[in-house]
């Protein structure tokens, strides 16, 4: 009996690739405009970096972490998330010492134990950036206008970008005893969830998606209502500079996030295109962590985003690699100098393909079609004998006589709309 993948585990098969890839590309361009260097940290760590950096009382830790004890008796864990790994390593390198400022990206595999359905999947992945040692909200302002070009570029305009402060560690727990106060009369309409965290996490309840918590917590105290002076000031100049840079946002007071590292400024992308999974993007500023796990006292801010949720939104946008060349042949001994061409073009550089199996010409021409080839070439006991044959761009149809020679078929491919290049996109 054949085996399958893992429930929640996915393959990206070559028809998809292309989308990803595209997806990768812009993200690395869109990054490097705005200074971003990338890095690579494991996909397993130490189990208590993640209980320590996004906290003991989320859903994450309680309930979705692929956590193992490893041969030599360590308890290890499958990353569920990018920045407590990457903000392990800026401390453990040192990064700081370096460069003041540090702009990190990455991708890759993250790993969560949910319940799979579209847009959610336990090995998913992510492309995120982290920022170390900025306070200045012009920062906040940079990583937000960042996400939105990298969405714009794509041809997205879909998700909106919503933001919101959590306060920091002077202004929050009164208003999280505010809002404890508030739900105490309310406990009994508050979902199983919500309830049970109304003690180690009650700001959950405010964008939990059960009716009964959204009826319950409508008129609840607003955490912007609550900030401190100096929350109020930085979450003022973030929108100012928001506004300057021409980031269009919305504020949404009810946005908590999952995680408990999170001060002051977070931010998700939201789509209704997604059914539940309304997040493609989401981050913020965590000002305390580098130091909680165990570096200096500087501050950070950064977000990732869903790729699978990403390439769900460019819906069905063909991004595959188109072949430069499709060499159709008629007779074994144009199949033979078919092949022959096929090798002196690809060591030249051009994209090119032909049948294999010597299957009937009209069957050549059906894969030459499949594949998007850009040119097709036909060869057959006339053009040995004469050395020349038709060329033709299939997309106007347009027919050249050219040599049987690969320095002249690679002009001609070059020429016109041939790019003469791999890698060019099916659009
Ligand atoms: P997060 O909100 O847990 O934040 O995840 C960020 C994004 O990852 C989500 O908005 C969503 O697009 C995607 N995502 C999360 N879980 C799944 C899943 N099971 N299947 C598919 N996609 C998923 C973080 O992970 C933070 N580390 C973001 C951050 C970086 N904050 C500061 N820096």
């Amino acid at each position: 009996m054949a085996i399958n993948g893992i429930k929640g585990f996915n393959d990206i098969l070559p028809g998809e690739v292309g989308k990803w890839r595209h997806v990768e590309d812009t993200a690395r361009r869109v990054f490097g405009i705005y200074g971003f260097s990338e890095i690579r940290v494991p996909v397993l760590e130490k189990t208590e970096l993640f209980a320590r950096s996004i906290g003991d009382a989320t859903d994450i830790v309680e309930k979705e972490m692929y956590s193992f004890t490893d041969k030599g008796g360590n308890g290890v864990t499958l990353r569920p998330e990018g920045t407590a790994g990457v903000i392990r390593s800026f401390i453990e390198h040192k990064l700081h010492v370096a460069d003041s400022v540090a702009k990190l990206y990455y991708m890759g595999p993250m790993f969560r134990y949910e319940r799979p359905q579209k847009g959610r999947y336990r090995q998913f992945h992510q492309i995120g950036v982290e920022v170390a040692g900025v306070t200045d909200p012009k920062i906040d302002a940079q990583v937000l206008t960042m996400l939105c070009q990298f969405f714009a570029e794509l041809g997205l305009t879909e998700p909106r970008l919503q933001i919101n402060s959590l306060g920091c560690h002077e202004c929050r727990p009164a208003y999280r005893e505010k809002l404890k106060d508030f739900l105490q009369a309310r406990l009994e309409d508050l979902c199983d969830d919500c309830r049970r965290r109304y003690l180690t996490n009650p700001l959950r309840a405010l964008d939990c998606k059960a009716a009964g918590c959204r009826e319950a917590t409508a008129a609840a105290p607003s955490v912007l209502d609550h900030l401190c002076p100096g929350c109020e000031d930085h979450f003022s100049r973030t929108r100012a500079y928001l506004e300057a840079a021409g980031t269009e946002y919305e504020i949404n007071p009810r946005m908590v996030r999952g995680l408990d590292y999170y001060t002051r400024t977070t931010f998700e992308l939201v789509t209704g295109m997604l059914g539940s999974q309304s997040a493609v993007a989401a981050g913020g500023r965590y000002d305390r962590l580098i130091e909680e796990l165990g570096g200096p006292p500087l501050p950070g801010i950064g977000f990732a985003m869903g790729v699978e949720r990403v390439v769900l939104l460019l819906g069905d946008a063909d991004f595959g690699v188109r072949p430069d060349l499709f060499i159709a042949f008629h007779g074994e001994a144009a199949g033979n100098e078919a092949f022959r061409l096929m090798c002196r073009l690809q060591r030249l550089g051009a994209s090119v393909e032909m049948d294999y199996e010597g299957k009937s010409l009209k069957s050549q021409m059906r894969r030459a079609d499949k594949l998007g080839a850009r040119h097709t070439l036909i060869l057959g006991e006339e053009e040995m004998a004469k050395g020349v044959a038709a060329i033709k761009v299939m997309d106007s149809g347009a027919q050249q006589e050219v040599e049987l020679d690969a320095d002249r078929i690679m002009t001609v491919l070059a020429s016109g709309t041939a790019a003469g290049e791999a890698g060019e996109e099916k659009r």
